[in-house]
């Protein structure tokens, strides 16, 4: 399927981020201009033995599509039932995490781990293609190790299973986040691929979102830790291309973002955000220490009551 049928706004993605991506921040990503938006990534053994824990949280909104629910597994069965049960949640696409590195996922042969094997993710992905008329993408790393980067046969085996485009971030499974995003490699899977790429890795501004895009000729860009705390970035990044001038954020700025933020959660959350301890962990993960006042922070982890942290808030 065209990826132009998504009608995407603009090229800037926000990447899938574990435990950031509640909706409150991905309507704020679509809201700053986010042209895409991916959830975290969700085990298909969890969400097949578990579906009702998560079907409140997988409800869509109408302002984030075209939003892509990102799946963690390695049997193409399951992931084709967790498929079928998602069906009905709207989600725009499906994408399989193929870069994660976490021991878990390393010692389940999952995520980044099934690079190791491409056949096994051709499979994967040809079932997830049968399984469903909505987009189908993958999310890769450049290869398990520093020696055995193949890009390239994993991106080509993805797109003769059937997907409709591919993530690549620039670093292999073992550097974690260590070193730089290896653009040459980028480069390379977009010169000799047909699906579309997008380009992931280090990008933090208009500068890095531009090298991204002119070095590699990648379709579009996947923006992950930037975004975080700061959805403003993708209407920077966007600016910048348009001006080629770099925008800054006052502290003031910031503020009005944030209380976005806190009224975005108290909408989408209402009876989670009583929770204390919900709140704090969802503000703190979220603010910008350089963009708030000093303290700020701790000034919200002291707080005893929900009422203390919205003035805080509010009157920041
Ligand atoms: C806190 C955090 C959570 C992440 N969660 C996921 C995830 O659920 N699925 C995934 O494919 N990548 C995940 N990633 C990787 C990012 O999507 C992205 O590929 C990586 O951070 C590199 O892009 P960046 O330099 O723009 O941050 C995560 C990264 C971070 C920092």
């Amino acid at each position: 399927m065209s990826i132009k049928k998504l009608n995407l706004v603009n090229e800037t993605i926000l990447a899938p981020l574990t435990d950031f991506n509640d909706h409150a921040f991905l309507l704020l990503c679509r809201k700053y201009n986010a042209s895409l938006l991916f959830t975290q990534k969700y085990n298909v053994n969890a969400l097949i033995n578990k579906f009702q824990k998560f079907e409140d949280e997988l409800k869509t909104y109408k302002n984030e599509h075209p939003i892509f629910i990102q799946l963690i597994g390695n049997d193409p069965q399951k992931i084709s039932r967790a498929i079928e049960l998602l069906e009905s949640f709207d989600y725009d696409g499906y994408d399989l995490n193929l870069g994660c590195n976490s021991p878990n996922s390393i010692k389940n042969n999952i995520g980044g781990s099934l690079l190791r094997t491409p056949a096994k993710i051709g499979a994967i992905i040809n079932k997830m293609v049968q399984s469903t008329n909505k987009f189908v993408s993958a999310k890769i790393r450049i290869g398990f190790d520093r020696y055995s980067i193949n890009a390239l046969e994993v991106a080509k085996t993805i797109e003769k299973s059937g997907a409709d485009f591919l993530t690549i971030h620039g670093r292999t499974v073992e550097a974690g986040y260590s070193g730089k995003s290896n653009l040459d490699i980028i480069k390379y899977v977009k010169e000799n691929i047909d699906i579309p790429i997008i380009g992931n890795g280090d990008i933090i501004d208009g500068p890095t979102a531009e090298l991204m895009k002119k070095y590699t000729k990648c379709d579009l860009l996947m923006i992950g830790r930037a975004a975080i705390g700061y959805p403003r970035i993708f209407y920077e990044i966007n600016y910048y291309f348009r001006n080629h001038k770099s925008l800054k954020c006052s502290k003031n700025l910031y503020k009005k973002i944030l209380i976005e933020y806190y009224l975005l959660l108290k909408k989408v959350y209402p009876e989670k955000i009583q929770n204390l301890s919900f709140l704090k962990n969802k503000i703190t993960q979220f603010i910008r220490p350089k963009l708030c006042r000093r303290f700020f922070k701790s000034a919200i982890l002291e707080q005893n009551t929900i009422l203390g942290i919205e003035n805080l808030i509010l009157n920041e």
